[in-house]
């Protein structure tokens, strides 16, 4: 099962979740790493979600379009929408205390 380490305001916060886990739909149903994830739409659009990836980042597909548009050059940053990520590997995560605005908006697609 995938470690997941997710830091928050100067907090770390480190649990193992299931196979092919999205931490969105985790913490909407109130498990970790909710209560500390911020997130919103859980569609890729409103970027609430973004975090740095810390380490891990070589498990996760390529962004997607949604991430693309929402993130631009914050990607390169390290950047991700974990709404749009499901978890197979051990990945460690930070998010700011501040949300970042996203960059476009996301109509339509999948
Ligand atoms: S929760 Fe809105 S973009 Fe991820």
């Amino acid at each position: 099962m995938p470690l997941v380490t997710f830091e928050k305001g100067g907090g770390t916060f480190t649990e193992e979740v299931p196979e092919n886990a999205n931490l969105v739909v985790r913490a909407g149903v109130k498990k970790f790493p909710w209560p500390h994830l911020r997130y919103g739409c859980g569609m890729g659009k409103c970027a609430k979600c973004a975090c740095r990836v810390l380490s891990g980042a070589e498990h996760l597909p390529a962004p997607n379009w949604k991430e693309e548009k929402q993130l631009g050059p914050r990607l390169a940053e390290g950047y991700r929408l974990v709404c749009q990520l499901w978890l197979s590997h051990d990945i460690a995560l930070a998010q700011d205390e501040q949300p970042l605005r996203p960059l476009g908006s996301v109509t339509g697609g999948a």
